[in-house]
């Protein structure tokens, strides 16, 4: 298998924590160049500053806000504009507050939608023409098994997966005759920061302990535990390989079992 990234270059959002951060921490393992996004300046450095880069990669930082769209295409620009060239898209964000959809304002949907669909769409505007010249790319959005099955308490995120997964098999049938490919990992319950509040809000909301929360979400997995977020960045970066070449237009599940459909 040709699982060697030299030479490539990555960018990879909302990695300063969590999935995004072992994504590039993987990706960077395989030799390519990393360009890591996000609004923590300070924690972009550090990660930057712990990427493996003995394979002489050059790591770079990008400071953006996916709340502010309009920004993120002025920064992009800026980027692009300096010769910066991509052959890896790892589209990733936080996720939206939890609540049912019935109880969610306009706003909160507006929010999430330019947060993750909109912000894609302009990130691959971006950086797609590279991809193309170089006639190799890898669009990987990390979404959620929400994909497939609608989780309950997360109203507005359900919403805005289904939109992003979607666009994105749109994508892949546009450019898949460039060499580029567009999949989706859908993450299970991954031990991060984003899990852990999730868990802290279930158990304010129930009554119950977060130790009660915590159990009862692992007995509902296959697997009886959440990810790491290696497991989740495993896949991801296998998608980005050249021997992902064929693998196009796909939801890949990475929920140790938990989904309850194909
Ligand atoms: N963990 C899970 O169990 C799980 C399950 C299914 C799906 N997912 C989804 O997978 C994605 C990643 O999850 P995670 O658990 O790794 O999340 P996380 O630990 O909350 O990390 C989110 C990352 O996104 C960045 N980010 C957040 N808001 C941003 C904004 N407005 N603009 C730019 N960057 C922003 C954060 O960095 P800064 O704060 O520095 O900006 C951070 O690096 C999310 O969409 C999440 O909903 C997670």
């Amino acid at each position: 298998m040709d699982l060697n990234l030299n030479g490539k270059n990555a960018f990879v959002c909302g990695s300063t924590q969590g999935i995004g951060k072992a994504i590039a921490e993987e990706l960077a393992n395989l030799g390519a160049s990393v360009t890591l996004c996000a609004r923590n300046d300070g924690a972009l450095d550090q990660v930057k500053s712990e990427l493996f880069h003995t394979s002489g990669q050059k790591h770079q930082t990008l400071v953006a806000d996916f709340s502010k769209p309009d920004l993120l295409t002025a920064a992009l620009d800026e980027h692009i504009g300096q010769g910066n060239q991509y052959h890896i898209l790892i589209n990733n964000t936080g996720g939206p507050p939890g609540g049912q959809a019935i109880d969610a304002g306009i706003d909160e949907f507006r929010i999430a939608f330019n947060q993750h669909l909109i912000c894609n769409q302009i990130l691959a505007q971006a950086l797609v023409p590279g991809m193309k010249e170089a006639a190799y790319g890898r669009i990987i959005n990390i979404i959620s098994t929400s994909v497939k099955v609608p989780l309950q308490g997360l109203g507005v995120s359900n919403t805005i997966r289904g939109a992003v997964a979607n666009w994105s098999k749109t994508l892949a049938n546009e450019l898949g005759q460039f060499g580029i490919t567009v999949n989706n990992v859908l993450p299970g319950a991954t031990a991060t920061q984003r899990l852990s509040s999730i868990i802290e809000n279930k158990a304010k909301k129930t009554g119950k302990s977060i130790e009660e929360v915590d159990a009862a979400m692992k007995a509902s997995v296959p697997a009886k535990r959440f990810a790491d977020a290696k497991e989740v960045a495993a896949a991801a970066v296998f998608l980005a390989t050249p021997s992902a070449s064929y693998i196009n237009g796909v939801n890949l599940p990475v929920d140790g079992g938990r989904t309850g459909s194909l």
